[in-house]
């Protein structure tokens, strides 16, 4: 999924990068002497963990890891731990099509020339930069990781000028965004909105700072409708990817474990549109990419 998005189109759809599919939507916890104090899960017996990272997701916390009481402070960790090897795995265990997805969604956002851009959860600016592409006057990308930021910025110092110089990378929370309301005419969040502690929270923040008639795209993985295709999906997202993304990442965090948990736990396709409507959207719109292993949410502001 860009391993965070690592998961791959299911064999048989795979050795050709599914660009028909793709462009053609079907729609050590100190212990007090006298008082022992609770062992971190991952010292609980029974219960998984890589005995290096004391905070990597356990077996446990992810049968839910989203009821996680930490979930940010996990999440932050993780991508910490990960951002220098995030891009390569995206490629390969995408088999590229992380970025035809990423260009799927720019083109959903309609940008009209003149246009403010918000781009949250940007990781490492691969959507931001795709952005660029339009003539938008302004692409704003925010991250709670200051180390996916920092590989972000050393990305955009690789641009041409006219490029960089649209630009902007700042460090911030998608639940409390740093800005005025109606402030952008665009926001996207690629793999980033199935990561945040408060999915509505950030939905609401979302509709204060687009401007009315402004545009939200969604990218976000998905399980597959397809029986089959959902069966293969699930055999490489959880058999095979955690094994090769780890091992190219050198992870001790679990975040490839937690990639597929956090999927199969996350809002379903229609709860996510309700969610929407209810947030103050319309025009909620679901394509499916790929076989429906990722979808592109398209909504309106009201
Ligand atoms: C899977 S990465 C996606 C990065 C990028 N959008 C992409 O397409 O590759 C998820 C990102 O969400 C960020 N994130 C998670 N929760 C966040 C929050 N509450 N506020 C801001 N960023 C957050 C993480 O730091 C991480 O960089």
């Amino acid at each position: 999924m860009p391993a965070e998005p690592a998961t791959p189109p299911p064999p048989g759809s795979t050795s050709t990068p599914d660009a028909a599919v793709l462009d053609q939507p079907t729609a050590v916890t100190v212990q007090a002497p006298s008082t022992p104090a609770p062992l971190h899960p991952a010292c609980r017996p029974g219960v998984t963990a890589h005995a290096s990272d004391p905070h990597a997701w356990t077996s446990q916390e992810l049968t839910d890891p989203h009821s996680h009481t930490e979930k940010a402070g996990k999440v932050r960790r993780m991508f910490a731990a990960i951002a220098g090897s995030y891009d390569l795995n995206n490629r390969v265990h995408s088999l590229g099509l992380d970025q035809r997805w990423r260009r799927f969604a720019v083109a959903e956002a309609a940008v009209r020339a003149g246009d403010r851009v918000l781009d949250v959860a940007c990781g490492t600016g691969d959507l931001t930069q795709a952005f660029a592409t339009t003539e938008a006057a302004e692409i704003v990308g925010l991250d709670f990781t200051r180390e996916m930021i920092e590989l972000a910025r050393k990305k955009q110092l690789a641009l041409p000028e006219g490029v960089a110089g649209r630009l902007r990378y700042i460090e911030g929370d998608a639940q409390h965004l740093p800005f005025e309301d109606r402030s952008f005419d665009v926001i996207s969040i690629a793999f980033g909105i199935r990561n945040v502690e408060d999915p509505t929270r950030a939905l609401r923040e979302f509709a204060r700072v687009l401007r009315p008639g402004g545009r939200l795209v969604i990218l976000e993985f998905d399980q597959p409708k397809n029986p089959l295709v959902r069966w293969f999906n699930s055999l490489y997202c959880r058999g095979i990817m955690p094994r090769t993304a780890t091992w190219l990442s050198g992870d001790k965090s679990g975040a490839y474990k937690y990639l597929p948990a956090s999927v199969a736990t996350f809002l379903a396709r229609e709860a996510l549109l309700d969610a929407l409507k209810d947030e103050g959207f319309s025009h909620g719109k679901a394509s499916p990419l790929s076989l429906g292993i990722c979808v592109c949410y398209r909504a309106v502001r009201v």
